[in-house]
């Protein structure tokens, strides 16, 4: 059985106090740990006040990126090994928006990848597709690239500790609805390259994760689907109500 999983990717938003606070407001009434996982991305800086708020509430702290460097002259960069210190649980890697916006290639991605997996910080490994892409590659085609080029490298005992999240282009923070039927097709087209390339085993028990515009609206029938673990949610995440909500869907 795959554990459930709801992430709140909150991007540049939030300050310190905003963000502590709000874990404040919503560490008590979060789910049992055991069944279900709940964890929030916020800024780098706030990753500690954060963590030091959850306490022992279960709430998992993710960061929104990595270097792939242990340390060096990378003026600006954020190390796995700092993030380590901090006690971040997960770490979001070759996001869209860090595809899109900061040109991060497959190469880059991987690299952080491996360095995360030997860090041990897990990933949260960002996949992404576009309706467009879609039409003129075919979907499988396309996925099965751009995950398994991430995933160079990665072992079959490594691969058990990732979690993989599909967000199509079409769905990110585009006011779209998400699109159901897509979202499922996609994360299932995930689990099959998992098994076609690892094991079976394996895809049966990797988590992988939705993202693009999920809302308290659409959240039961997307973790309805039988491929969808979880959710990556962007801005229905910011408000303490709207994620509380999401939170008991799950
Ligand atoms: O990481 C989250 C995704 O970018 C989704 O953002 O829920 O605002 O569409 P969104």
């Amino acid at each position: 059985m795959r554990k459930p999983f709801i992430a709140a990717n909150w991007k540049m938003h939030k300050n310190v106090a905003e963000s502590v606070d709000f874990v404040n407001q919503i560490k008590g009434q979060l789910p049992d740990p055991a069944k279900v996982e709940v964890g929030i991305a916020p800024q780098a800086f706030a990753l500690y006040s954060m963590a030091q708020a959850a306490g022992k509430s279960g709430l998992k702290i993710i960061a929104q990126n990595a270097a792939a460097e242990y340390n060096g002259p990378f003026t600006g960069e954020l190390s796995l090994r700092g993030l380590r210190d901090l006690g971040t649980d997960y770490v979001m890697l070759g996001h869209i928006e860090r595809r899109r916006l900061f040109g991060e290639d497959n190469e880059t991605v991987n690299r952080k990848v491996n360095a995360a997996l030997q860090m041990g910080i897990t990933p949260i490994i960002c996949t992404d597709e576009t309706m467009v892409q879609k039409e003129v590659n075919g979907e499988i085609h396309y996925v099965f690239q751009q995950l398994m080029s991430v995933l160079r490298g990665v072992s079959l005992d490594q691969i058990r500790n990732v979690v993989i999240s599909y967000e199509p282009s079409w769905a990110v923070g585009a006011g779209q609805h998400a699109n159901v039927a897509l979202a499922e097709e996609g994360c299932r087209t995930i689990r099959r390259t998992i098994a076609d390339n690892y094991t079976y085993e394996i895809a049966d028990k990797i988590r992988i994760l939705y993202g693009g515009s999920v809302n308290p609206d659409n959240i039961k029938e997307l973790m309805a689907k039988p491929d969808i673990d979880g959710v990556l949610i962007g801005r229905a995440s910011l408000d303490v109500d709207n994620f509380l909500k999401m939170v008991n869907y799950m």
